[in-house]
């Protein structure tokens, strides 16, 4: 089941971040102007910070990386 790095996003991350990245629900950051590089996105969507949920577990290593590779195209 071949999902985007969008569809992924959209399901999982755009209830605090927004469909643009800049939502900045519980503190979220602004990922539209987000300085970290893809590994630093990978890490912190796997394990989470503060009021992010960890999401080990919840999607794939393969679901990790698309939906951190997504976040690098929000402007
Ligand atoms: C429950 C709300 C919530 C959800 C859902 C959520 N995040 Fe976050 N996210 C946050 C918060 C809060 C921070 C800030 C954490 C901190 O640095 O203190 C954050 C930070 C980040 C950062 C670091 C940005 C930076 O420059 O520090 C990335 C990347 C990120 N989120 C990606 C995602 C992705 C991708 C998803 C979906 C798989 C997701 N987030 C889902 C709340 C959320």
């Amino acid at each position: 089941m071949p999902k985007t790095g969008q569809e992924i996003y959209r399901r999982n991350c755009a209830l605090c971040h927004g469909a643009d990245g800049k939502l900045g629900v519980s503190g979220a950051k602004d990922l539209s102007t987000s300085p970290m590089g893809l590994d630093e996105r990978i890490n912190r969507i796997a394990y989470g910070k503060d009021l992010m949920t960890p999401f080990t577990g919840l999607l794939t290593d393969e679901e990790i990386r698309l939906v951190a590779e997504y976040t690098l195209t929000l402007k």
